[in-house]
């Protein structure tokens, strides 16, 4: 299956394309571990390709592109607006592009990006329900479906009351990819609530402690082997598996860790205060809403981006954002001590990031480490 358009550019075409320009140092200098890069993004990330040695090496992408919304972002004082019909305050940036020219646009520089990655990299596209459809084959194309890892819910705001035919809008999506199977994945979990505790263990034992069971035969046949043996004299039932040896069980029966049912049904126990400690797996429904007074329009919730960043990458990895915005990855990545490139063509975003790095105390940012390029087509 494809996406099939007019204006779609063969993937080598893309690549061998020669990048225009060059990017310019203008503050710190060439070996800065940290980069800004004030510029398009698709000549910018040429330019890491073939004059700084970026290829396969990137460790992880996040971006949050325009969505096709045929809006113009403004910021107006100090506040941000997405309200598109308010005339008031200066453009950040304008969105669009409609229809193959966005999904073109889109991915030409994914397709650079995949060229950056390096073999354990992930990447985090964030959309709207309204294009993320044909972003998702666009991103099976060029990663591979086998590369699919997630489609993230994320629930942006709260319910609110609207005048359209049609149910409520509160969720966008982000569309997680990885290079290879071979990717950092450091298993985010998070604490059980009081209630999840109390309704995934539900049992109370004699001793006032908080049990459930589990069955100790999963689906799946084995003719042969120790789990289709009989465990105190039973075979595990048609169909079906021991998931633990018939010795491993005779030691939880020992330990008092068999709950038999009345109709002579055997189960694990498993304590909630053995396993609270671990956290829960976190799904992949997520709730962060955006900040409610934005430095820049658009801009996203940076415990999302801790999130993100934590469960994809480690110490001292190199990560890229090439729609930077207001920098919420770049300040992010700075937080967990990751190195960070982070490209963007508005004026303000670059503003805004820099006032923010600014605000940063030197434990946290090491002005040495940083340097700004913009990219000139000459
Ligand atoms: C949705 S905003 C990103 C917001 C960001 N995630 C944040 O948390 O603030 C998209 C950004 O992409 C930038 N952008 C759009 N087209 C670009 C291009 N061709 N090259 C570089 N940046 C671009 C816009 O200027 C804008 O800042």
């Amino acid at each position: 299956m494809k996406l099939s358009y007019p204006k779609k550019k063969k993937e080598t075409t893309i690549l061998k394309k020669s990048g225009k320009g060059k990017l310019r140092i203008i503050e710190g200098d060439t070996t800065s571990l940290n980069k800004l890069i004030y510029g398009d993004n698709l000549s910018s990330m040429k330019c890491l390709i073939n004059d700084y040695g970026y290829k396969g090496k990137i460790d992880l992408v996040y971006i949050d592109p325009p969505f096709s919304t045929n809006n113009t972002f403004r910021i107006n004082g100090k506040r941000a607006s997405t309200i598109s019909s308010s005339r008031d305050g200066e453009t950040a940036y304008t969105d669009n592009l409609i229809g193959q020219d966005f999904i073109e646009f889109l991915r030409e520089r994914v397709i650079l990006l995949k060229e950056l990655m390096s073999d354990r990299a992930s990447i985090y596209l964030h959309i709207d329900y309204k294009i993320g459809h044909y972003v998702k084959v666009m991103m099976d194309e060029i990663f591979g479906i086998k590369n699919f890892r997630n489609d993230i819910t994320r629930i942006k705001c709260n319910p609110k009351n609207f005048k359209r035919k049609g149910y409520g809008n509160i969720k966008d999506l982000i569309l997680f990819y990885t290079k290879s199977d071979n990717f950092t994945f450091n298993e985010p979990r998070i604490p059980y609530t009081k209630e999840d505790i109390k309704r995934l263990y539900s049992k109370i034992d004699e001793n006032g402690r908080r049990y459930t069971t589990i069955p100790i035969h999963a689906p799946g046949e084995t003719k042969n082997g120790e789990s289709s043996k009989k465990w105190k004299g039973m075979k595990p039932p048609i169909g079906r598996h021991w998931r633990i040896k018939p010795k491993e069980l005779d030691k939880l029966e020992s330990k008092g860790l068999i709950e038999w049912s009345k109709n002579n049904n055997p189960r694990q126990i498993i304590y909630a205060d053995e396993r609270e400690s671990r956290g829960k797996y976190i799904q992949d429904i997520w709730e962060y809403k955006d900040p409610q007074y934005p430095k820049y329009p658009t801009e996203k919730n940076k415990s999302l981006l801790d999130l993100i960043i934590k469960t994809s990458s480690n110490e001292d990895d190199v990560l890229l954002d090439c729609f930077s915005g207001s920098g919420t990855t770049l300040l992010s990545a700075n937080r967990q001590n990751r190195r960070w490139v982070g490209i963007d063509n508005s004026s303000k975003s670059i503003d805004v990031i820099k006032s923010e790095l600014e605000k940063l105390d030197n434990t946290l940012f090491h002005e040495s480490q940083y340097g700004y390029y913009e990219h000139s087509d000459i």
